[in-house]
């Protein structure tokens, strides 16, 4: 019990046995020097040896508290940005961007779908992810080829070293941004779900995915609705101090100035809020030549049945594979309407 008291903070952070032995073989190399310089200036073995000795005790403390204060201090480190800069100056000329003989275009036409972002940026609890795999499900169900990437889920894997400072959420929008970008390049639509709630983040974002692949949508809800919701109990433990920066208890959330969708999903409901996504795709330049023509870009839509039960189209249509789309498409629509 008692070695277990003393070697808890070892366990909980390994810098604790770090500095300790700093403090030891400093003291060794410390006191050897006092020892010397009590013998030289006094001309005697045994007063240097005492000082030597006294100081051993008191500035084996006095530099481990040193050391621990210090640690708590983070003026003169590098910040990751810093150290990202640096690694980037020392590899520049090593590497070589390698390209496929297939390209994106190509992969979406396989596809049949243009590939772009959907970035939900919201409070925890907005209903961000409840509003992703909804409009996950609908792309899955009318043939798009998407998925969703969840600040919970990378957190667990690619991010699973970052904290919520607000370096380490830069870091965590910079990684993920990256991961959407390499999946549009392979002709997927993604949902990216993310608080990301600074707006340098978010452009930075944009900027490696591309402003025309990037389509932002705020998930806004007032911090009062999100904290009644507290599905994951998470706001409770923020107010009684149990979790740090957590945003919009003790870390700030930056709201969009103008974001491509705003969704007020505190008073429209989830079947409206993918409807208005949906509807904003449809509204993309589309150009068509003729009722099933050449479609570039965006959706075609036959508001028959309401917008989630629509008969849609997005993306492109490939004449020779249109006949099969068509049907597909006609097919869903039937069965759809049956179903009711
Ligand atoms: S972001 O700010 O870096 O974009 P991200 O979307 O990846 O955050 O992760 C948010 C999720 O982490 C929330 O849904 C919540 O479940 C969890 N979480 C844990 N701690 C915090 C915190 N301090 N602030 C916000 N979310 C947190």
């Amino acid at each position: 019990m008692i070695l277990e008291t003393i070697f808890k903070p070892f366990k909980k952070d390994p810098t604790v046995k770090r500095h300790l032995l700093k403090t030891v073989s400093w003291r060794v190399v410390g006191t050897l020097d006092t020892i010397l310089l009590g013998s030289l200036i006094t001309g005697k073995l045994t007063i240097g040896a005492k000082i030597g000795g006294f100081e051993l005790l008191t500035k084996m403390f006095l530099y481990f508290l040193h050391e621990r204060a210090w640690h708590r201090v983070n003026f003169g480190l590098p910040t990751r940005f810093k150290k990202a800069e640096i690694v980037k100056k020392e590899n520049a000329g090593n590497l070589f961007l390698q390209t496929s003989k297939v390209d994106r275009s190509q992969r979406e036409q396989l596809n049949e779908n243009k590939s772009f972002t959907i970035w939900l940026t919201g409070l925890s609890g907005a209903g961000k992810s409840t509003i992703a795999s909804e409009l996950d499900s609908w792309f899955f169900a009318n043939g798009l080829r998407s998925y969703i990437v969840d600040g919970d889920n990378t957190r667990l894997g690619i991010n699973s070293d970052l904290s919520f400072s607000k370096e380490d959420r830069g870091e965590n929008i910079r990684r993920v941004a990256e991961i959407c970008k390499l999946f549009n390049d392979a002709g997927i639509i993604i949902i990216a779900s993310f608080i990301s709630p600074f707006i340098d983040d978010r452009l930075a974002a944009k900027n490696i995915i591309g402003g025309d692949d990037f389509i932002e949508v705020f998930a806004d809800a007032s911090i009062e609705t999100c904290k009644s919701r507290d599905t994951k109990g998470l706001y409770k433990l923020a107010e009684c101090g149990k979790i740090k920066n957590f945003t919009g208890i003790d870390s700030p959330y930056e709201r969009p100035a103008v974001p491509d969708i705003h969704l007020l999903t505190d008073l429209e409901s989830v079947d409206n809020c993918v409807g208005k996504i949906i509807d904003f795709l449809s509204k993309v330049q589309v150009d068509t030549t003729g009722a099933f023509g050449t479609q570039l870009y965006g959706i075609i839509k036959n508001n028959t049945a309401n917008t989630l039960n629509a008969k849609i189209w997005i993306g492109i249509d490939i004449p020779s594979r249109g006949d099969r789309r068509r049907e597909y498409h006609s097919y869903l629509l039937k069965n759809m309407l049956e179903a009711k």
